[in-house]
């Protein structure tokens, strides 16, 4: 059955990018001209997400205010236009859940349990942009046939990262080589381990397909420092329990930028930048002539 529900979680208090996130969430930090939720928002459409639950907080009010179509006749056209059509067309609905309390991922997604209902759900992480991922044999869809075809309980999107920024990330530890594999059994995962104590170099990367059975395991896990529940180790405990795990590794040409830290937003922005079908060339030429003053 495919997979129609996606949770992203947009509710963190983004202080790593303080000022600039002091009264708007990262997620609307732009990348070139759409802020970094829309693109996310654009890849789960095109992996054939119906109905989409983002889950904020404080000070994230501009989310919802940004995928508005607007009420005044004349701007609607304009405004809407902005979306994809299934968007503007209602075949795609956006919910919002607020998280009470800036308690971590994991009690984000606790919040949305009542919209996911009985079925598998992807979760999208509002700070992790991937693109070229969208559509048919894109990374969500891919992972929607590991869970179909194995039953598994979670789906891990994952990707080789360098050894300097293991720390930064989900790892995850596979049943044997990977080698050649475009998706492997999890024998563990652990957030954010030192790079000597890291089982592998292969990181979550912030897609995940996920049954409701991993609420069960939300509920139990104990907070971690700063009284945040994380997913990880939800996913941890519910690997050791049952072995069914499984992760599926980003293909080349699919790329992920990340919004939670500066360097890597500044090097997002400027891709997307470059990228842009207007303006693109004339970004360039001015980064190569910055380059040779
Ligand atoms: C979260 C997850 C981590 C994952 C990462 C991907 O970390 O906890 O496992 O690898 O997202 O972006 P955060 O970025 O919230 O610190």
């Amino acid at each position: 059955m495919p997979v129609t529900r996606a949770v992203i979680p947009a509710a963190g208090l983004s202080t790593r990018l303080y000022p600039m996130t002091k009264s708007q969430p990262k997620e609307m930090l732009p990348l070139g001209r759409k802020p970094a939720i829309h693109v996310v928002v654009e890849e789960l459409i095109e992996a054939g997400i119906a109905d989409i639950c983002i889950i904020t907080g404080r000070q994230q009010r501009a989310i919802e205010d940004h995928f508005d179509l607007g009420d005044d006749p004349n701007s609607n056209a304009a405004n809407g236009d902005l979306f994809p059509p299934a968007l503007r067309e209602g075949r795609v609905h956006i919910y919002y859940v607020r998280q009470p309390e800036p308690k971590g991922l994991g009690n984000a997604l606790l919040q949305a349990e009542g919209f996911v209902g009985g079925e598998p759900f992807v979760v999208a992480l509002g700070d992790a942009v991937i693109t070229g991922a969208g559509g048919e044999g894109g990374l969500v869809s891919r992972m929607e046939d590991v869970i179909d075809n194995t039953g598994c309980d979670a789906v891990l999107g994952v990707r080789h990262v360098p050894k300097s920024q293991i720390s930064q990330y989900g790892i995850v530890k596979p049943f044997g080589s990977v080698e050649g594999k475009p998706h492997f059994m999890v024998e563990d995962v652990i957030e954010k381990p030192p790079p000597e104590e890291a089982p592998s170099d292969i990181a979550i990367a912030g897609r995940y397909i996920m049954r409701p059975i991993v609420f069960d395991y939300l509920k139990h896990v104990a907070p971690g420092p700063g009284g945040e529940l994380q997913l990880t180790e939800a996913l941890r405990r519910l690997v050791h329990d049952r072995e069914a795990i499984w992760a599926a590794k980003m293909k080349p040409g699919e790329r992920r930028f990340d919004v939670g830290n500066f360097l890597q937003y500044s090097r997002a922005f400027i891709q997307f930048s470059i990228d842009d079908p207007e303006v693109g060339l004339s970004v360039r030429e001015y980064i190569e002539g910055l380059m040779h003053n």
